[in-house]
């Protein structure tokens, strides 16, 4: 056929590759031979002892042998081919954008179901590859600054959601000199912590009060900086050479904790939760600013099944993205950014048609998107306030729901990480507009 004629020698080598193995004639799908391979490469980070911990989104079975895979060999099935596994939010528009995307092509799904179909079988040990050595501990490997509460913080039987504020004062040990961070990886020290967000400050910066910057107000963010956060699904943050969030000497570190649990008799917990850097003293090119795009006078209606907010800024000075992290609370049901640029022309950046709560993912851009000076980023979140998704999630569909800190409230923040095109350039933080 036509399409098939005008095909080029290259194309059809590439078509053959494409092609699993089992189907060229290498006899049935076998766990060693075909299976195997697929879970190291795309399961095994999280599906193994001591694997991933997202913020308690630990991966409840491990992955690493036949014997330990067999019996969820139906499960595996399900949830690859809705694919629910491995996670990953974002939509096909954005396909091979993303650093830290985690899907199967669909000849890796293809034979994990075959192998499913065809009784799981476990084929000739020889034919399995080396067992990955997952390093344990974290992920950055040995980091350059370990930081925890100045003593651990009990989380009261009563408490249902707590913002808490727990600062740390750099000590000349830690940090004997201004420094620019580049890696950062939090361990929850309890099982209540829902998320924490870790700013930095320098020398005498006032405390910042319990919950303050929850209330979309610049204001307790004056003179500080994020470093990152953590929630359940979030992965670690690293940034390329080049790259820093400034931290100086003799400042502090603040883990903005919120605490989330069911209030009642024998569920207080003590926490002492742990933020690990890598720091470089060498000053990098651009310095990374965090901050959020928003709108928060939003109110959603009762029982209303698809209600829209949506927020935006306009850029004056030529950008480069390096992450996008939609947040939003229970209610969330799709999340966008969307970038209007000065030629006119329009760019999907980032889209989760199916948002899920329980994944509070960031989106590591491969390479820094540029963004030119004069786009418009557009930020909207759709709420699913209805009965139905009520009943499946667990909330209270009654209410009009507006902006708050409780999960029970709601949240519109399109999180961004960036860094200017033109290293002279202030990287400006505010919390939007
Ligand atoms: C980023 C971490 C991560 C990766 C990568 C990952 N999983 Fe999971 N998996 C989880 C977590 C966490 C759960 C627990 C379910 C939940 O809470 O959503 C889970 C649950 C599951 C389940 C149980 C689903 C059910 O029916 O309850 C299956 C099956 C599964 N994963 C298979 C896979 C396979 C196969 C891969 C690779 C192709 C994979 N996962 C990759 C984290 C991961």
């Amino acid at each position: 056929m036509h399409a098939l004629s005008k095909m080029t020698m290259a194309g059809a080598i590439a078509a053959c590759v494409a092609v699993p193995s089992w189907a060229a004639g290498n006899g049935p799908v076998t766990f060693t031979k075909d299976v195997l391979p697929i879970l190291q490469e795309n399961c095994q980070t999280c599906h193994r002892e001591g694997g991933k911990n997202m913020s308690g989104m630990i991966a409840p079975m491990s992955f690493m042998t036949y014997q330990e895979t067999r019996p969820w060999a139906k499960a595996i099935a399900k949830a690859v081919e809705v694919k629910e596994m491995p996670p990953w939010h974002a939509s096909e528009a954005t396909h091979d954008i993303f650093a830290n995307e985690t899907t199967l092509t669909e000849a890796e799904i293809d034979t994990l179901l075959t192998w499913v179909k065809t009784g799981a079988k476990r084929g000739n040990p020889a034919d399995a590859p080396e067992p990955v050595e997952w390093r344990s501990g974290w992920i950055m490997g040995e980091p350059d600054v370990i930081l925890s509460f100045p003593e651990p913080f009990f989380v009261e039987d009563g408490t249902d959601d707590l913002y808490k504020n727990i600062t740390v004062q750099l000590t000349e040990e830690q940090l004997p000199q201004d420094a620019w961070v580049q890696g950062i990886e939090f361990l929850p020290g309890s099982d209540v912590v829902h998320h924490i967000i870790a700013y930095a400050a320098p020398p005498g910066t006032e405390a910042m009060g319990d919950g303050e910057d929850t209330e979309g107000s610049n204001e307790a963010l004056r003179g500080r900086v994020m470093l990152g956060g953590l929630a359940p699904g979030t992965d670690a943050r690293f940034l390329d050479d080049g790259f820093g969030i400034p931290i100086k000497k003799g400042g502090s570190v603040t883990f903005a904790m919120h605490y989330h649990k069911e209030a009642g008799a024998g569920t207080g917990q003590w926490d002492n939760s742990t933020l690990a850097l890598k720091i470089t003293t060498e000053k990098p090119e651009r310095e990374v600013g965090i901050t959020t795009i928003a709108h928060g006078a939003f109110e959603i209606p009762p029982y209303h099944a698809e209600w829209a907010v949506s927020g935006a800024k306009t850029f004056d000075k030529d950008l480069m993205l390096i992450s996008l992290m939609p947040h939003t609370h229970l209610r969330g049901s799709a999340t966008k950014y969307t970038a209007f640029y000065p030629d006119g022309s329009s760019e999907l950046l980032l889209h989760t048609p199916e948002y899920d709560f329980n994944w509070q993912r960031e989106y590591f851009y491969k390479e820094p998107k540029m963004i030119p000076a004069g786009t418009r980023i557009e930020f909207e979140i759709v709420y699913d306030n209805s009965q139905e998704n009520a009943d499946k999630i667990g909330f209270d569909p009654s209410r009009a729901v507006k902006f708050g800190g409780p999960t029970t409230d709601e949240m519109d923040l399109g999180w961004y990480t960036f860094a200017m095109q033109n290293p002279a350039d202030e990287v400006e933080i505010e919390a939007g507009d």
